[in-house]
C-alpha cells in the first residue's frame, strides 16, 4: 500500500509512521505534504528520502476549494492508497473527505468522542478528568467523528499543565499511530487499545 502523510508542523508522528513502514510492513510512504511550505516535517521527510510537497493555504485567501484542488493534484501525483493526517491543522471539505472516505485516517489528541476540536488537553484538565489520551479514527465529513481505529490512555497527574499532558500523550501517539496504520494497511479494522 502507498501512503501519503499530511502535516502542518514538526511532523513527529509522520517520522514515526515513516520509520514503521519497513521490512514486511504492507505499506510504504510515498509522499509527505503540508499546507505550510515551512513545516519542519518537510525537511525531516526529505532527510528520510521521502518525496515532499507543499501548498501554502495562505496563498488561497480563504478559497478552501481552490487550496484543496492544488493539494489534491500534488497528492494524486503520488498515487497513494491511504492518506494519514498527522498533525494536519486544516479542516478538509466534504468533497475531499468523500473522495478519500475509507482510505484516510487521522490522529486526534483526546479520547474521542470527548473533546473534538482544539485545546483538548486544557479542556481535559479544566474538566478535572483523571485520564487523557489520543485516538486514531477514519476521517468522515464531521470533524473528529469517524469510526475509531485505536486509542491510547495516559493518567492525568496532579500539577499537570496542558504542555506536560501533551508531551505524555504525544509519546502514546507515536506508539498508537504506527500500530493502527499497520493493521489498517493490512485491511484489518479491529481497534487497537493501549496500554
Ligand atoms: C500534536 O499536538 C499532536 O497531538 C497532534 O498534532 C500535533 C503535532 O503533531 N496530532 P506532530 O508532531 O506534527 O506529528
Amino acid at each position: 500500500k502507498r501512503v501519503a502523510i499530511l502535516i502542518s508542523g514538526g511532523g513527529s508522528n509522520m517520522v514515526k509512521l515513516a520509520q514503521s513502514m519497513a521490512g514486511d510492513h504492507p505499506a510504504r510512504p510515498v509522499l509527505v505534504a503540508s499546507n505550510d511550505p515551512k513545516a519542519g516535517g518537510l525537511d525531516r521527510a526529505a532527510e528520510m528520502g521521502i518525496s515532499t510537497a507543499a501548498v501554502d493555504h495562505r496563498a488561497f485567501k480563504g478559497d478552501r476549494p481552490a487550496f484543496e484542488a492544488a493539494l489534491s493534484a500534488k497528492i494524486a501525483a503520488a498515487n497513494p492508497d491511504i492518506i494519514c493526517l498527522a498533525g494536519f491543522m486544516r479542516v478538509l471539505t466534504e468533497g475531499f473527505v468523500r473522495h478519500w472516505e475509507g482510505r484516510m485516517i487521522n490522529i486526534h489528541p483526546s479520547l474521542l468522542p470527548l473533546y473534538k476540536g482544539l485545546h483538548t488537553h486544557q479542556r481535559a484538565l479544566d474538566a478535572g478528568d483523571q485520564e487523557a489520551g489520543c485516538t486514531v479514527h477514519e476521517v468522515t465529513a464531521a470533524l473528529d467523528d469517524g469510526p475509531i481505529l485505536g486509542q491510547a490512555r495516559v493518567p492525568i497527574i496532579a500539577g499537570d499543565t496542558a504542555e506536560t499532558l501533551a508531551a505524555r500523550v504525544l509519546v502514546q501517539e507515536h506508539a498508537l499511530y504506527p500500530a493502527v496504520l499497520r493493521r489498517f494497511a493490512a485491511g484489518e479494522r479491529a481497534p487497537v487499545y493501549l496500554p
